[in-house]
C-alpha cells in the first residue's frame, strides 16, 4: 500500500472521512502542497503529527472540505428556480420539505429561504442544511457575511435583510430561523426522507464517479415522485435516468413521477 493510501486509511479512522472516495489526483496534490508547507516528507510522519496536534488537524480538515461559498450562486440558476422549478413544486403543496446538502457557510440555503420569502410567509419556511464541517456549520449558524458573498444578491432583498456593520452583514432572524443546521456526511451517513427540493451543488465535482453513483442514487431515493434535484453548474448527470431522474431545465432534474 502506498504511503498515501495508507494515510487515507488512518484518516478514515480518526475522521470517518473516506479520502478515497475523492478524486485522488486533486486531493492528493491539494495534501501535498500543505503536507509540505508545514516541513513533512511524507505522509506518515504528516498523519503522526496530524494525530497530536489539534491544530494541524483542523488545517487539514479545512483544507478537505474546499468551503467557497456565496449568495445567489450562479445568479441565473436561481431565477430558473424562483420562476420556472418552485412554481410548479407549489402547484400540489404549498409547504415544501427542501435539503440544501454540503451547505457550507449557509449561502445556499439562506439563498432559497430568500427566494422562498417571495412567495412565503417566513414562517411557513423550514429548510434542512448539512455538512460534514462542523467548523463551517457553526458560522452558517452565525450568519455574518462579507461583501464578496453577497455579490450576486439582489440589491432590494440585501437592504430588506442585512444590517451592515463596518465590512460586515449580518443577516436578519427571521431568515436564520428559517433554516436547521445538523452535520450530515454524503459518503457515509444514512439520507433522510420525503423531500420536495434538494439542493446539491459544488462538492459532487470533488467525488469519484463511483461516490458520485451512489450518491445521485441515495438523492433520488430522498425525494418524493416529482421532486426536484438542484445540482452545480458544471455538475450535470450522465444519463440521469438511471436515477429515474429526467431534466427539467439546465441543472435541474426532476424524480419521475
Ligand atoms: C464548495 S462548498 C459548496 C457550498 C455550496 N453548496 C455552494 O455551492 O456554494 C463544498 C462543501 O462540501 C462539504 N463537503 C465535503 N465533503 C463532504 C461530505 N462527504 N459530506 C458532506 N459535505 C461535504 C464541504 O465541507 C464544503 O462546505
Amino acid at each position: 500500500m502506498s504511503d498515501y493510501q495508507e494515510f487515507t486509511k488512518q484518516i478514515n479512522k480518526k475522521t470517518g472521512i473516506d479520502l478515497s472516495l475523492y478524486k485522488e489526483v486533486q486531493m492528493k496534490r491539494r495534501l501535498t502542497s500543505l503536507r509540505e508547507k508545514r516541513g513533512f516528507n511524507d505522509f506518515q510522519s504528516y498523519y503522526n503529527a496530524i494525530a497530536q496536534e489539534k491544530e494541524l488537524l483542523d488545517e487539514f480538515l479545512d483544507k478537505v472540505t474546499i468551503n467557497v461559498s456565496e449568495f445567489y450562486r450562479n445568479a441565473s440558476r436561481w431565477s430558473v428556480l424562483e420562476s420556472k422549478v418552485l412554481p410548479k413544486l407549489f402547484e400540489k403543496k404549498k409547504k415544501l420539505k427542501i435539503w440544501s446538502a454540503a451547505c457550507s457557510t449557509g449561502e445556499e440555503p439562506y439563498t432559497i429561504a430568500l427566494v422562498l420569502s417571495q412567495f412565503l410567509d417566513l414562517s411557513q419556511i423550514d429548510i434542512l442544511a448539512t455538512d460534514i464541517d462542523d467548523n463551517v456549520i457553526a458560522r452558517a449558524k452565525k450568519a455574518v457575511y462579507n461583501e464578496r458573498a453577497l455579490q450576486e444578491m439582489p440589491t432590494k432583498i440585501k437592504e430588506t435583510y442585512f444590517t451592515k456593520d463596518g465590512t460586515f452583514f449580518h443577516l436578519d432572524e427571521k431568515i436564520k430561523k428559517c433554516v436547521t443546521f445538523k452535520k450530515h456526511n454524503l459518503l457515509a451517513d444514512s439520507y433522510p426522507g420525503s423531500f420536495d427540493l434538494i439542493v446539491c451543488r459544488n462538492v459532487l465535482i470533488y467525488f469519484t464517479e463511483e461516490a458520485k453513483h451512489t450518491i445521485y442514487q441515495n438523492f433520488s431515493n430522498s425525494l418524493v415522485d416529482g421532486g426536484v434535484f438542484f445540482v452545480g453548474s458544471t455538475e450535470q448527470i450522465f444519463s440521469p435516468d438511471q436515477y429515474n431522474f429526467k431534466v427539467l431545465d439546465t441543472f435541474f432534474y426532476q424524480k419521475n413521477m
